[in-house]
């Protein structure tokens, strides 16, 4: 964990934390901003490194807020959706259930009802079971689902981010055993358009991520020879990088068109106008779009440490970290316009810890180390955390509110609110 105060990012200007230490004035600490601008601009820098026409999919885990649903809707991305929350999510940005490809293990009967009803017709299936699940809800409407077989392929061994797939997994359908058979897929109220595969995530070396989507290709065309039946959709995933709330950039992809273009052609000759590749991406769309700002509201010592307690912990952010799935979180302090100088460093480093306000030692934004120390009413920024930040934490946690959310564009605000959990009666 770093905890140093750090000089800012480069793209990070007084006006940018100007505009945060406003927002807040105006809906309080703690609040995340999301910069639509941000969403715009890394939809337009992934798909100028994807193949000429292929779909790209917005992954929905990331980050469900609607309006950057609906930034992505604008800049041409479609939903992939694993829940009816998402649905809802996704309807509210305006797309149509038909433009969605839901997938995910453990979709119950109701679950599929639901967005069969709403028009999805495009589902990945995780195995002839949940296929079969998919088919009995399809019939029962009287429609035909178009389902993905998710397939746990033997990958290319890439080192490199989070594997999916590859080894025991309860995603997709293993073929280290032999490639499935035609007959145990066909299925009445489905028609097997094609193949899903997420060999892994967070991969920020290109050379690892070619090597994982080529062999994903490969696969595609031994199922296709092997059926006899030609793959309309090929989602080869994604795994496209972000920093996670530390400061930095984006990885740039840009060598990766050619010679995913290149592979298409090679393994799957005449590909084009009979089958649409498509790619999936939740954290490199959104991930830098968004900041979490939040107060110092103690700073206190304990045995040599000093505790800078904020109003914000793993309750709005940071929650997946207790799964082991995330890395060090990192907060900044705001420079707004008009402020001179870099805060805190006129007092001598000290050992400095950022909690959050939950009564557990676990909530820990960054761990004491060598550093400035914070002031009591300061505001700090964690940066880049516009994906994976509000809905993947513990927000019932302590039963404190859900941090405000607001959107801008341009400097200006576009939605503003909050997230709030409830308890229904039953009837
Ligand atoms: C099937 C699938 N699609 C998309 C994603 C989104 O991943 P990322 O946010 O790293 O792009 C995940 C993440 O685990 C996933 O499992």
């Amino acid at each position: 964990m770093r905890t140093d105060h750090p000089s800012p990012a480069p793209d990070r200007t007084a006006e940018q934390d100007g505009l945060a230490a406003e927002l807040v004035g105006r809906y309080g600490s703690p609040l995340y901003v999301y910069d639509l601008d941000r969403v715009t601009r890394a939809a337009a820098d992934l798909r100028a490194a994807l193949p000429e026409h292929a779909r790209l999919y917005y992954s929905l885990k990331a980050n469900p807020h609607p309006e950057l649903v609906r930034a992505l809707r604008l800049a041409g991305c479609s939903p992939e959706i694993c829940s009816t929350g998402e649905l809802a999510a996704a309807l509210e940005a305006g797309f149509a259930g038909a433009d969605c490809l839901y997938g995910g293990p453990g979709k119950t009967a109701g679950e599929l009802r639901e967005a069969l009803a709403a028009g999805v017709r495009t589902f990945s299936v995780e195995s002839p079971a949940d296929l079969r699940r998919v088919g009995a809800e399809a019939r029962a409407l009287g429609v035909t689902a178009r389902c993905l077989l998710r397939i746990n392929g033997t990958g290319a061994g890439a080192g490199v981010g989070l594997r999916m797939t590859g080894g025991p997994s309860q995603f997709g359908h293993d073929i280290t055993d032999g490639l499935p058979d035609i007959a145990e897929l066909t299925v009445d109220g489905t028609e097997l358009c094609g193949l899903h595969f997420f060999p892994l995530t967070n991969a920020s070396d290109p050379q690892g991520l070619l090597a994982e989507a080529v062999a994903s290709i490969r696969t595609a065309a031994a199922l296709e020879a092997h059926w006899g039946v030609p793959l309309q959709l090929l989602d080869l995933g994604g795994g496209f990088a972000c920093p996670y709330a530390a400061p930095g950039e984006r990885p740039r992809y840009d060598g990766l068109r050619e010679p995913l273009t290149a592979a298409l052609n090679e393994h799957l000759p005449g590909w084009r106008g009979r089958l649409e590749p498509a790619f999936e991406s939740g954290r490199y769309l959104v991930g830098d779009s968004g900041r979490l700002i939040c107060t110092v509201t103690e700073v206190k010592e304990s045995r040599g440490t000093t505790y800078g307690v904020l109003d914000s912990g793993i309750n709005h952010l940071g929650g997946l970290s207790g799964v082991g799935r995330l890395p060090s979180l990192r907060a900044e302090p705001l420079r707004p316009a008009g402020t001179t100088g870099s805060p805190g460093t006129a007092a001598p480093p000290r050992r400095v810890a950022l909690v959050g306000p939950l009564c557990t030692p676990a909530d820990v934004i960054s761990r004491a180390a060598e550093t400035t120390p914070p002031r009591a009413g300061e505001l700090l920024a964690v940066p880049n955390v516009g994906a994976y930040g509000a809905t993947a934490s513990l927000l019932g946690f302590l039963s404190r509110p859900a941090p405000a959310e607001i959107t801008v564009r341009d400097g200006r605000v576009v939605s503003a609110d909050r997230l709030v959990l409830g308890r229904r009666p039953l009837h």
